[in-house]
């Protein structure tokens, strides 16, 4: 297992997520364990990234429950019919939120948050979490650099981070 990282914080993000991703895939694959594996994975982007929050939903008995995070506390329950987690579940799409105030339903569990982006995470056909990060920025994920590198690690998570029911 990988014990440090090793990105330079003075990149721009695309290079950045270029040298994470080999990164996490080393620190996951040797490692059976799905919920140590879901905790360093959530460690890493936000050490590597510096998101202002970084966690998982997990879909659990019809909702989405908190899993494995870095940051601010969080609301532990979200229904499928609420917020951007939702909405994602739901739409069964990665959602990018310039800006949380014009989302309808955003669910605020810090007033520090101003944008978004939420990645389904699949096994198979199944979506069995979501990938929740938070900036305290407006404008700060795009659909070009953040959404597909998010994706990878996504995929990640769904081999090596969901715990059984
Ligand atoms: N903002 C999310 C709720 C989770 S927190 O951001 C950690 C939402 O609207 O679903």
């Amino acid at each position: 297992m990988a014990e440090s990282l090793l990105v330079d914080p003075s990149l721009p993000r695309s290079e950045a997520y270029r040298q994470l991703l080999p990164q996490l895939r080393a620190l996951v694959e040797t490692e059976s364990d799905p919920i140590a594996n879901a905790a360093n994975l959530m460690a890493a982007l936000r050490q590597a990234l510096g998101f202002f929050w970084v966690g998982l939903y997990y879909v659990r008995h019809g909702e989405l429950v908190l899993g494995p995070f870095q940051g601010p506390v969080a609301c532990t329950r979200i229904p499928f019919t609420r917020g951007v987690c939702g909405a994602a579940y739901s739409s069964r799409e990665t959602l990018v939120v310039p800006d949380v105030e014009q989302f309808p339903g955003h669910i605020a569990c810090s007033s520090d948050s101003r944008s978004e982006i939420v990645v389904p995470v699949w096994q198979g056909d199944k979506i069995v979490a979501v990938l929740d990060v938070d900036s305290d920025r407006l404008h700060d994920f795009t659909p070009e650099v953040d959404q597909p590198a998010l994706e990878q690690v996504a995929a990640l998570i769904g081999q090596y981070a969901i715990p059984a029911d």
